[in-house]
């Protein structure tokens, strides 16, 4: 599904980014797709992605 409209920036891409290369934060997130950096309606769901994304590390982790 895609996230971000304006980039074509899917979740898969999010939970990708959070569990296999590491990415621990939103900031860093925008940085390395400029999602949320046109309309700015995907940030929300992103960063509920990303939490989602670490929690499913945690588990896995513990
Ligand atoms: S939907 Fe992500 S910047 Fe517009």
């Amino acid at each position: 599904m895609y996230v971000c409209l304006c980039h074509g920036i899917s979740d898969k891409k999010i939970k990708k980014l959070v569990i296999e290369e590491g990415v621990q934060d939103m900031r860093t997130i925008r940085k390395c797709t400029s999602l949320g950096s046109q309309c700015g309606k995907c940030v929300k769901q992103a960063k509920e992605i990303v939490y989602e994304s670490q929690q499913q590390l945690f588990k896995q982790a513990c």
